[in-house]
């Protein structure tokens, strides 16, 4: 390839968004220590100058060590060929054009994908994160950090113009992550940060699924990142082209804290039983309103009630199977298996449905609870019944031997 010649596009990483524990290979001389993702979408005139920036601000402390990654989802104007152009004069840029994929937290992804580097790191491309900011957060990964957040709520940190609105909006997004996923939203400042940058060994092997913007929110909580360094800085204005975000960005984020609360942790499990059972709700009702209803089938009270709770029992026992307890029923195949767990399932959920009328009688006739709170106390702790007896007993670890 001749100096004068713009570099190959990169081939764009494909199947399951997981970041590789041991980097593709650096060609040439010396090892890459730091890849930086520069996501764009529409940033035909930002990029030059951030480019730029960067460069001038990494090649001394980094001379060759580091590579810039800009990963463009084909923007219609042309960002990825404006960077392609600039590659001749900056041999540590490389560039990657997404066609089929969109969305700025898998461009991210995709891009430490393809990085060479033991540290992985983003960077808005609109020059609202001011780029002097990278050496000191660099500075706290050299000093051991896993991980550096450039933030805007510590010493130092702020946002330039917001209107009140944009403010609440963004502290408000932030309180309700704080509510939903504590451990993960309560880990650093500013947990909306598009700024940082993470070892590699943090996030490896680690399946990704983000949904929407907020990549850092992903990372911590799929990775394993002990030791978190902050470095306050000020959100500037965008000079040119136009910000991405839609009230969609807020939609996806809710989207995505629920993802996370239903996938995360040993209460996850719990919150998962605790929604198919919810659902179970709905086809007991349907199912009982279908068989005893007069101008429906019209059958008689008992046998209508016993049918649809067991239709109930049965639909809760699919969902926990695939879902709630999916990995271990993935370890113990074969339709006896299912069947015998379903067998569990249905005297655990009977001797439930007894527990639940003893608690409900116990608090109304002698402590005078209210009939209603009463049975949504028996229902709370019989829901914790059911899950911890399901969960030693139908779905059982059962241990190999190595
Ligand atoms: N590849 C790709 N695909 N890049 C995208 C996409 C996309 O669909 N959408 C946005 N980007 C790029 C933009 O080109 C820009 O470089 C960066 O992602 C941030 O997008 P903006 O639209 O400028 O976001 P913002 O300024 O409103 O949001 C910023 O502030 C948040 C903090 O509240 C970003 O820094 C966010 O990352 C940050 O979380
Ligand atoms: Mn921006």
């Amino acid at each position: 390839m001749s100096i004068s010649q713009p570099h190959d596009l990169l081939p764009v990483p494909t199947g399951s968004l997981q970041i590789p524990a041991i980097a593709p290979a650096a060609d040439g001389d010396g090892a890459i220590r730091f890849s930086l993702i520069i996501p764009t979408f529409k940033e035909s005139k930002n990029i030059p100058k951030i480019v730029d920036q960067l460069t001038s601000l990494l090649d001394p402390v980094l001379p060759n060590a580091y590579e810039l990654i800009v990963v463009d989802d084909n923007s219609p104007d042309g960002t990825w060929e404006v960077a392609q152009s600039l590659t001749p004069q900056y041999p540590q840029l490389r560039v990657m054009r997404r066609i089929e994929e969109r969305g700025l937290s898998t461009a991210v992804i995709r891009g430490w994908q393809a990085a060479r580097g033991d540290v992985l790191g983003v960077i808005d491309a609109d020059l609202q994160h001011p780029t002097e900011l990278l050496l000191k957060l660099w500075g706290e990964i050299a000093r051991g950090g896993d991980m550096a957040v450039a933030s805007r709520h510590v010493e130092g940190g702020g946002v330039s113009d917001w209107s009140l609105i944009r403010r609440i909006l963004s502290r408000g997004a932030q309180t309700l992550g704080l509510i939903i996923l504590p451990e993960v939203i309560g880990r650093v400042s500013d947990p909306m940060s598009g700024y940082f940058m993470v070892r590699r060994q943090c996030i490896a092997g680690r399946t990704m699924s983000p949904v929407g913007y907020k990549i850092l929110i992903e990372v911590l909580a799929r990775g394993r990142v002990p030791w978190i360094g902050e470095v306050g800085y000020v959100f500037q204005e965008r000079q040119e082209g136009e910000s991405k975000v839609t009230w969609k960005q807020y939609v996806d984020y809710l989207r995505h804290l629920i993802r996370l609360r239903f996938s995360l942790g040993p209460i996850a499990r719990f919150f998962r039983f605790g929604l198919v059972g919810f659902s179970g709700v709905f086809v007991d009702m349907a199912v009982f309103y279908l068989l005893h209803d007069p101008s429906m089938l019209g059958w008689r009270l008992t046998r209508s009630a016993a049918i649809s709770g067991e239709v109930a029992i049965i639909n809760n026992f699919l969902w926990n199977d695939v879902w709630t307890f999916g990995d271990i029923s993935s370890r113990q195949k074969g339709k006896r298996q299912r069947f015998k767990r379903l067998l569990k399932f249905n005297i655990i959920c009977l001797t439930g449905l007894v527990l639940n009328v003893t608690i409900v009688n116990i608090l109304f006739n002698i402590f005078h609870v209210n009939e209603y709170a009463a049975k949504l106390i028996a229902i709370a702790i019989v829901t914790v019944w059911n899950f911890w007896l399901n969960f030693k007993l139908s779905w059982r670890v059962t241990e190999v031997k190595e």
